[in-house]
């Protein structure tokens, strides 16, 4: 099954799969593989930041690496019942992120939450939509934040309509209320058009996206006393956000809130499968080029690396996992295991062939890794073992996977895979 095995570390022991860098021939034949001149492009570029390393590019520079498997508890049993995995071994997986990688989110909604609808707007975009702008308010200690989302409802269907909730980590003007801008990162006119309710709201109404020690936003509300290694930090607050957004549309009837996928692109996509993780209402999950503390397995040291990722952003993920920085193979987990938590629910996974940082082999191969979870309800996650050709996406299980030329971006292209992809399971078409 593992064409890439390393017979030096052939011992497949109970809680580890050993791989190596290597792609095969025949892989290489079939499916993508990266530009040779675009990986000497990337290569040519000077490494900063990356702990003395350079940055790897080619699949021959890949590391040897082994992975912890999904399915072996760390008492060292194999998982083999959703009972089992639902009462064991997820809980203890979903532990280990929170304490080494994300940090530890605020236990649902807060007391003081309020929603105020102040904007309805029932003929946007020409009569096709109803617009709606929520303000979500929380309130602690005297202090308060808020929170803006815009919502655009398709008129000519039957409500409660199935919604995409975007974690907007772009400026506002790409999730323009007027839709003045209208812009392919966010192209709400054609998710109305497919049916589905388009919802976005902006990262930084929740926690700004900078190093300001957790002072502000959120953290500012509602934290209180020391900050341990494992605390929340910036994705976290942004994926607890996105839980609450899911709050609001529970409560509005042109919706159906047992049918939305949250949605992010990059830092959004590593957000969004944070957030998928950690709120099991989400029916889908969706990482656009998530990269590093995304869908790529960190083991790889493909692009770029945890160490150059919490030097970078060092408010990201929780303390804790600086601890791992050029030291990879010491963390507990690695990403695939995060899309296990998705299961058995949609998830959807993109690659870019321009976009080396977030190393596409290693976002398929979390995919591929991932099925494991799906197979345990007798359900098909990806579906094969070999990564697509261009544009070419796999959409034959519960996990849709895609690499679309072109470089790190949200696309139309990408948002029409998805609709594809829910069409297929949530209209039975
Ligand atoms: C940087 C960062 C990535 C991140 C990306 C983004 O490139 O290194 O990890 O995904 O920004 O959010 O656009």
């Amino acid at each position: 099954m593992f064409r890439n095995l390393v017979s030096v570390s052939f011992i497949l022991a109970m809680s580890v799969l050993s791989i190596s860098g290597t792609v095969s021939a025949e892989d290489q034949s079939k499916g993508w593989t990266a530009d040779p001149d675009l990986v000497k492009k990337f290569e040519s570029r000077s490494s900063s930041n990356n702990g003395g390393r350079d940055f790897i590019y080619s699949e021959e520079k890949v590391p040897e690496y082994s992975l912890p498997d999904i399915l072996t508890t760390d008492a060292g049993e194999k998982v083999t019942t959703v009972k089992e995995w639902e009462s064991t071994r997820r809980p203890e997986i979903l532990e280990l992120f929170r304490k080494h990688v994300y940090g530890r989110n605020p236990v649902g909604r807060p007391e003081q939450m309020s929603f105020d609808v102040y904007d309805v707007d029932p003929k946007a975009m020409d009569g096709k939509a109803t617009r709606k702008q929520v303000k979500i308010t929380f309130e602690n200690n005297g202090k308060s934040l808020s929170v803006n989302v815009v919502i655009f409802i398709p008129n000519d269907a039957e409500h409660p309509v199935p919604a995409y909730l975007l974690i907007c980590n772009r400026d506002k003007t790409n999730i323009d209320p007027t839709r003045e801008n209208k812009i392919e990162y966010w192209p709400a006119e054609e998710i109305v058009a497919r049916g589905y309710a388009a919802v976005a709201f902006h990262n930084a109404d929740i926690d700004p996206d900078d190093y300001d020690k957790f002072q502000n936003g959120i953290h500012g509300v509602l934290d209180e006393g020391e900050r341990h290694d494992d605390a929340w930090a910036t994705l976290a607050a942004w994926a607890w956000g996105a839980s609450r957004v899911l709050d609001y549309l529970e409560t509005d009837r042109m919706i159906d809130a047992e049918h939305v996928a949250v949605v992010g692109h990059s830092r959004g996509g590593k957000t969004s499968l944070w957030a998928g993780a950690t709120d099991e209402r989400f029916a889908m999950v969706v990482s656009n080029n998530s990269g590093c503390g995304g869908a790529a397995l960190s083991r790889r040291q493909y692009g770029e690396t945890v160490g150059r990722i919490n030097r970078a952003f060092p408010h990201w993920f929780c303390e804790k996992f600086s601890e791992y920085n050029e030291n990879e193979s010491e963390i507990p987990v690695d990403q695939h295991m995060l899309l296990a938590l998705a299961a058995p629910r949609l998830l959807y996974v993109t690659s870019a062939n321009e976009d080396l940082w977030a190393d596409p082999r290693g976002e398929f191969l979390s995919c591929k890794e991932a099925s494991t979870a799906y197979e345990i309800y007798g359900k098909t996650g990806l579906g094969t073992n070999q990564i697509p050709a261009l544009n070419e996406p796999v959409q034959q299980g519960n996990i849709g996977y895609h690499v679309r030329s072109g470089g790190h971006g949200l696309t139309l292209y990408d948002w029409t895979q998805f609709m594809n992809f829910t069409d297929k399971h949530w209209k039975k078409r």
